[in-house]
């Protein structure tokens, strides 16, 4: 007879290590399925994750001209990502000092300074409130300067990737990535100048936001799941994956974690394959050999061949494969995620090239391609299953966990770092 496991969360209060079984010696990794349908785990996210982690706002090429601005929402709270007039790029609290109301109301726009649609409060791009109707009004010991719009307690940008951190005792940003960093080096020296692409998608599924994290670093599904894809590009390009070989997974310590793989696919910056067209041979290989001539040629090969998708903790992914794709996965409810994504790609490449990178984007990991709607509707699936958590409460990490003991490296089928994820999310919650 099946035995049934009791619901830990029935058993009395969040506690993490119950809910995170953890046990490489006999083999086992299993997470509750209370952590992906529980409400009340949800709200516990909030404050030990989301309000302590350094969570990314944006890329400082998003703003490319003074008094560009940008609402974005981070961690639950609306932001003005805005490059000032003097040229600094600022992160402030989208919300009136006056009573609250959102100063910043539209997706985007260019502005030396913003007005409250309520009672006409205006902010300077540098903060401070620099009119407002009747002041006198106030009295004459109203003092302007104690209501110039607020910042997060912290923030700070890495190579163009600009985080905020609500969390005024965190550590600083550069130790908050840790070994993450050289990942986003391999991103940011592409070019000698990377940018945003124009434009963003934005979509959302009814499943939890661990799950799309755990699905972006899970070489284990590439093949069965996207079948149609890897099909597709055998027929179109004669060329093949194979997982077995030359792939590598990474927990970079901080709940961060890389998987790495040489797919068959091109990589603008610097993988020709045919799907590149004859015309950018030249335009490419010329990318190689000026990479080759700025690093050492471990690091050059690194950056032009590996495709890797990277974490950082806990919810920036990055796909830098067939195009760099920036990813946050964004919560609003133990069951609903919203998504956002941006391409990110050298500045000045030929228009053709750049074409066929977005192509290649949108046809691997655009909101309708060939890959994405998979990756939706598997973690929608395992959302649905999990109706019988009750019965069925634990999902299975333990791919590859021997290795943890012989020390052997790990592959992009493994699940390292998935685990990588999970045993920092335990120890944040247990906080
Ligand atoms: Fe903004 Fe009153 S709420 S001016
Ligand atoms: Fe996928």
């Amino acid at each position: 007879m099946t035995q049934l496991l009791p619901d830990v969360r029935e058993t009395g209060p969040i506690d993490p290590h119950a809910l995170v079984d953890d046990r490489p010696d006999d083999g086992c990794f299993r997470v509750n399925r209370q952590t992906l349908i529980d409400e009340e785990i949800f709200a516990a996210e909030r404050d030990h994750i989301f309000d302590t982690c350094w969570l990314y706002v944006g890329h400082e090429s998003e703003l490319p001209a003074n008094g560009d601005y940008l609402a974005r929402e981070v961690a639950g709270r609306p932001l003005i990502f805005w490059r000032d007039t003097t040229g600094q790029v600022q992160v402030y609290l989208n919300t009136c000092r006056h009573r609250g109301a959102l100063l910043c109301r539209v997706p985007s726009g260019n502005a030396k300074g913003l007005s409250c649609f309520y009672h006409a409060w205006t902010y300077a791009s540098t903060g401070e409130l620099s009119a407002l109707p009747d002041e006198a009004g106030y009295g004459e010991n109203f003092d302007r300067d104690r209501f110039s719009l607020l910042r997060p307690p912290k923030i700070g940008s890495y190579r163009g990737f600009v985080f905020c951190c609500f969390d005024p005792d965190a550590v600083d940003l550069p130790t908050y990535l840790g070994e993450a960093c050289d990942y986003l080096d391999l991103v940011a020296d592409q070019s000698p100048e990377m940018e945003v692409v124009d434009g963003m998608h934005e979509y959302s599924m009814d499943a939890n936001w661990k799950l799309f994290v755990e699905n972006s670093l899970d070489g284990y599904h590439l093949l069965p799941l996207h079948r149609t894809y890897f099909d597709y590009l055998k027929e179109a390009e004669g060329s093949f994956l194979d997982p077995r070989k030359q792939t590598r997974a990474e927990d970079l310590g901080g709940g961060h974690a890389v998987i790495t793989v040489e797919g068959p696919w091109a990589r603008p910056v610097a993988r020709w394959t045919p799907a590149m067209g004859e015309e950018n041979r030249a335009w490419i290989e010329e990318q190689r050999q000026l990479l080759e001539q700025k690093f050492d040629p471990d690091r050059a090969r690194r950056i032009a061949e590996t495709d890797r998708n990277l974490l950082i903790f806990p919810n920036l992914v990055i796909n830098d494969i067939m195009g760099i794709v920036v990813r946050t996965i964004t919560p609003t409810s133990a069951g609903r995620t919203r998504i956002a994504q941006w391409s990110l790609a050298g500045r000045g490449e030929p228009a053709d090239v750049r074409a066929r990178r977005l192509d290649s984007y949108i046809t691997f990991q655009g909101p309708g391609g060939l890959a994405t709607p998979d990756d939706m509707e598997a973690c929608e699936s395992c959302q649905l299953g999990f109706r019988s958590a009750k019965e069925v409460p634990w999902s299975d990490i333990s791919r590859g966990i021997a290795k943890e003991r012989t020390g052997e490296p790990f592959v992009a089928s493994d699940e390292i770092q998935q685990r990588a994820f999970w045993r920092h999310w335990r120890d944040l919650m247990s906080r």
